[in-house]
């Protein structure tokens, strides 16, 4: 990893004004990075299908292509910076990598923790062994999407060596998350009464608000940040029953947590990650869980809000939804009936 940076003792100059185009830009993540890099003074351009959140950014200048073999709108143009979220699959990545690579100066590669081929080393880095394909030419992202994405990011290495910035995020969560995952703790603490908390409180976790990797995506542009990083939060180890005590006190402490011993729950078939979200029980092929080193993020800049923040913020957002969406944005988590179930067995144990 390398950054550029001024002569010592100098005060730091303003950042140059940078132009950024975002392959996408209008999902969960994609907004994040143009809100951050628009209020930086930066120029963003956008390249989707129109798809999703079509008018979200009326100000900015959106470029229509497909990036399955539609990257014309591409042409002849020039950019300081690229970001892509939207790459899955190694060939497009490699299509709009060589494409570009004569007119910009530096790719971020949105790729994932996912791309490690396995969860049970503890304290692991970056030169974690990633995930493998047999057959690299079979492009379902969803049975493959850790092996692809590492191919995607050797991809944009190949096209741009020594340009590209390689991030793998952990969980995202936070205000605009689509998955429903984070979503769920906030919903249900502050709802209130007796809640279904899972394992014995003591497992680390991992995640990182999208807003915090927003302004990340940035501040790596601005510096000329290249190189391959885990980037997740928070900056010192936390655990489950920390992050949800946290987020329980922000929304009045009207929750009382019971904690689920993980193999019951594994039982009653409650399970980590979807049911309880951003927990996993933390052995065996999970032993690593939650503890994924983000040093080399942390020196770049990288810098995480306090989960009560998040928590107070996704609920906030969530009102704002229209009842459909906000029911899908909560779609994640286990289900009151199954909740309560699960607590009375755990009461009723002998
Ligand atoms: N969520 C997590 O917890 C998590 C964790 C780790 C890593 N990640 C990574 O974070 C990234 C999240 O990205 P995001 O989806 O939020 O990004 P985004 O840029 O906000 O949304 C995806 C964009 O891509 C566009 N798009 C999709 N297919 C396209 C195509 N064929 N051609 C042109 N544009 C296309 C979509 O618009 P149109 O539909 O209008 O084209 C949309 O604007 C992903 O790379 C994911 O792997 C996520």
């Amino acid at each position: 990893m390398r950054a550029r940076s001024g002569s010592a003792g100098a005060p730091p100059a303003a950042p140059a004004k940078q132009t950024i185009l975002v392959l996408g830009g209008i999902g969960f993540l994609g907004p994040h990075v143009v809100d951050a890099a628009l209020a930086r003074g930066h120029t963003v351009t956008l390249l989707n299908r129109g798809k999703t959140h079509p008018g979200l950014y009326p100000n900015v200048e959106t470029l229509r292509g497909d990036r399955d073999g539609h990257l014309e709108a591409l042409a002849n143009r020039k950019w300081d910076a690229v970001v892509d979220p939207s790459g899955y699959v190694p060939r497009l990545v490699k299509a709009s990598a060589e494409l570009l690579a004569p007119r910009i100066k530096h790719y971020v590669f949105i790729s994932t923790i996912s791309v490690y081929a396995k969860q049970d080393v503890r304290n692991p880095d970056e030169s974690l062994p990633v995930a493998t394909i047999a057959d690299p030419s079979d492009e379902d992202s969803k049975a493959h999407y850790g092996a692809l994405k590492a191919l995607c990011e050797q991809a944009a290495s190949a096209a741009l060596p020594g340009r590209v910035a390689n991030l793998r995020p952990g969980l995202i969560i936070g205000p605009g998350d689509p998955t429903g995952r984070f979503s769920h703790w906030p919903t249900r603490l502050a709802q209130g009464g007796e809640v279904l908390a899972p394992g014995d409180g003591s497992t680390p976790v991992q995640y990182i608000d999208g807003r915090d990797l927003g302004a990340w995506i940035v501040k790596l542009i601005e510096d000329g940040t290249v190189g391959t990083m885990n980037a997740l939060g928070p900056e010192h180890r936390v655990t489950m029953k920390q992050v949800l005590d946290a987020c329980n006190a922000a929304l009045g402490g009207k929750a009382q947590l019971t904690w689920v011993d993980a193999d019951f729950l594994d039982k009653q078939g409650a399970r980590g990650w979807t049911e309880l979200p951003m927990w996993l029980d933390n052995k065996a092929d999970y032993a690593g869980f939650g503890t994924i080193q983000n040093t080399r993020a942390v020196k770049a800049g990288l810098v995480f809000r306090p989960i009560a923040d998040t928590a107070v913020d996704t609920l906030a957002w969530l009102s704002t939804l229209p009842e459909d969406q906000r029911a899908k944005a909560r779609s994640s988590g286990i289900k009151p009936d199954k909740e309560a179930k699960v607590l009375a067995a755990w009461r009723a144990r002998t």
